[in-house]
C-alpha cells in the first residue's frame, strides 16, 4: 500500500454507567454519550468530525455500557456516513488507555498508520485533519490537542508545558494542586500504532510490581488499596506524564472553542456551541423561521421535523427541540433543551433549563433559572415525565423523574 493510501481509524471513548455521575438525573434515562446536544447525540459530534479524516477506514466506540444501548444509533450512523461504526464493549473499565489496548487486535486489523483517540465528553471543532498533518510533521508517537484556558480554571484539567518552537510535550500533570501551565489537554489525540507498545510497557511494569509484592505479605497489605489491576491503564497519568520530555509526544493548539461536558449545565452551553457551528457545517439543521406559518425564531435553534411548534411561539436563542415535542400558542423558549415527547402548553415559558422526556408544562407556567453554568442550581432540570401544572413557577431547581408539581418551587432539589 502506498503512502497516499495509508488508512486511519478513529476510536471514541464513551465510558460506562459508573462514569458520568455528575450528569444525573439525565443519565438515569440515557447513556450520557447519547444525550442530545444541538439535537444530535453527544457522540454524534466527534463522529461526524471524523468524516473529514482522509482515508478513514473505521470508527470504534469503546465503552462498558450494554451493547443494546448503542445498537440503534450505531447502525443508523454507519448507514448515514457510509463508514463502518462499531461499538466494542469492555467487560469492565480498563481506563482510558487500557480500553484502547484491550481491543488492539481489532483496531489493528486494517493495518492503520494512525489511530485517533477522542474522549466523547468534550465539545470542540475537532480539527482532526489539521492535527494529523501536524503529527506527521512532528514524527512522534502521539500528538495531543491542547488549548489555552483561564489560569484559574486550568487545575480542573491535565496541565502541560510544550516547547514553543518544536511543540514537543515537555511536562504533563493531571489536575495539579499547584499551577503548572494554562495550556491543557483537550482529550483528543492522534497516535501511531507504537502507542500500544507504550501501554503494554505500563501493564508489564504493574504485573512485575504485583509479583514482587506477593513475596512480602506485609507490603501487600499496605499497598493493596493503592495498586491498580495491571490492565487498568490511564492515558493521562500512566502514559502522557512519563512519556513527556522524551521526544515522543507533541502538541497541536486549537484557537477555536473547547469545553468539557461533565454536567447538564455544560451540556446546555455546549448545545449552543454546536448550534453556532452548524451555521458553518450544517446550516440545513437550523430552523429558519421563514414563512407566515412558522414560529418566530431568534438566533440558533434546532427543531426536530416531527415536533409541532405553534406559529405564535417565540423560540431562541440556543434552543433544541427533540422529536414529537409540542410547543403551544404564545410559548417562549430561551436557552433550553426540550427532550422527546415534551408538551409546553399555551403561554408557558422555559428559560435556562432542560426539560426531560415526556414532561408537561402547564398553561402560564414558568420553568427557569439564572443560567450560571458553573452554579449547582444554575439551570433548572426536569427529569423524565415531570408534570408541572398550570400557573406553577419552577426556579433554579432539579426535579427527579415522575413528579407532579402543583405549587411553585425555588432553589430546590425534588427527589
Ligand atoms: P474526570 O476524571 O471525571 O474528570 O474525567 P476526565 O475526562 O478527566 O477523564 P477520564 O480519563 O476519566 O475520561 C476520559 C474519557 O474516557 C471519558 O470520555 C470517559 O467516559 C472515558 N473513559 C474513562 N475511563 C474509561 C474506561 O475504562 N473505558 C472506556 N471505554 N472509556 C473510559
Amino acid at each position: 500500500m502506498g503512502i497516499s493510501e495509508e488508512t486511519v481509524v478513529a476510536v471514541i471513548l464513551v465510558g460506562g454507567p459508573t462514569k458520568g455521575t455528575r450528569f444525573r438525573p439525565l443519565s438515569l434515562n440515557i447513556p450520557k454519550p447519547l444525550f442530545p446536544l444541538a439535537g444530535q447525540p453527544m457522540v454524534h459530534h466527534p463522529i461526524s468530525a471524523c468524516r473529514r479524516i482522509p482515508n478513514l477506514a473505521h470508527i470504534y466506540l469503546i465503552g462498558f455500557y450494554e451493547e443494546r444501548e448503542f445498537a440503534i444509533y450505531v447502525s443508523s450512523i454507519s448507514n448515514e456516513l457510509r463508514i463502518p461504526v462499531r461499538y466494542l464493549k469492555e467487560d469492565r473499565p480498563h481506563g482510558s488507555a487500557g480500553g484502547l489496548y484491550n481491543f488492539r487486535d481489532l483496531i489493528m486489523e486494517e493495518n492503520p498508520s494512525h489511530i485517533f483517540l477522542l474522549n466523547c465528553d468534550v465539545c470542540c471543532s475537532f480539527p482532526l485533519p489539521e492535527m494529523l498533518e501536524a503529527h506527521k510533521r512532528y514524527g512522534g508517537v502521539g500528538t495531543l490537542l491542547v488549548i489555552k484556558v483561564n489560569p484559574e480554571l486550568a487545575s480542573e484539567f491535565g496541565e502541560l508545558v510544550a516547547d514553543p518552537v518544536t511543540n514537543e510535550l515537555l511536562h504533563y500533570t493531571e489536575k495539579p494542586e499547584t499551577f503548572v501551565s494554562d495550556r491543557i489537554n483537550c482529550g483528543v489525540y492522534v497516535f501511531t500504532p507504537d502507542i500500544f507498545t507504550a501501554i503494554q510497557g505500563v501493564s508489564t511494569q504493574r504485573k512485575d510490581r504485583a509479583n514482587l509484592r506477593r513475596m512480602s505479605s506485609f507490603e501487600a497489605l499496605q499497598s493493596a488499596t493503592r495498586s491498580l489491576p495491571s490492565d487498568f491503564v490511564r492515558l493521562d497519568q500512566d502514559i502522557l506524564s512519563p512519556l513527556a520530555g522524551k521526544k515522543q509526544l507533541f502538541t497541536y493548539e486549537t484557537m477555536d472553542f473547547w469545553e468539557q461536558i461533565k454536567t447538564p449545565a455544560m451540556s446546555l452551553k455546549c448545545s449552543a456551541l454546536y448550534l453556532a457551528q452548524f451555521r458553518l457545517t450544517s446550516p440545513h439543521l437550523l430552523a429558519s423561521g421563514d414563512g407566515t406559518k412558522s414560529a418566530t425564531i431568534i438566533g440558533d435553534v434546532y427543531i426536530h421535523p416531527s415536533a409541532k411548534v405553534h406559529p405564535t411561539a417565540k423560540i431562541g436563542p440556543n434552543v433544541s427541540i427533540s422529536a414529537n415535542a409540542r410547543i403551544g400558542p404564545g410559548v417562549r423558549l430561551i436557552n433550553c433543551i426540550i427532550l422527546d415527547g415534551v408538551e409546553v402548553k399555551e403561554n408557558g415559558v422555559v428559560i435556562h433549563a432542560i426539560v426531560g422526556w415526556k414532561s408537561s408544562i402547564g398553561k402560564w407556567s414558568r420553568v427557569q433559572a439564572g443560567g450560571d453554568h458553573n452554579a449547582k442550581l444554575g439551570i433548572t432540570i426536569l427529569g423524565e415525565a415531570v408534570n408541572v401544572e398550570d400557573e406553577v413557577v419552577v426556579v433554579n431547581s432539579i426535579v427527579l423523574p415522575n413528579k407532579t408539581l402543583n405549587v411553585s418551587v425555588q432553589e430546590e432539589i425534588i427527589l
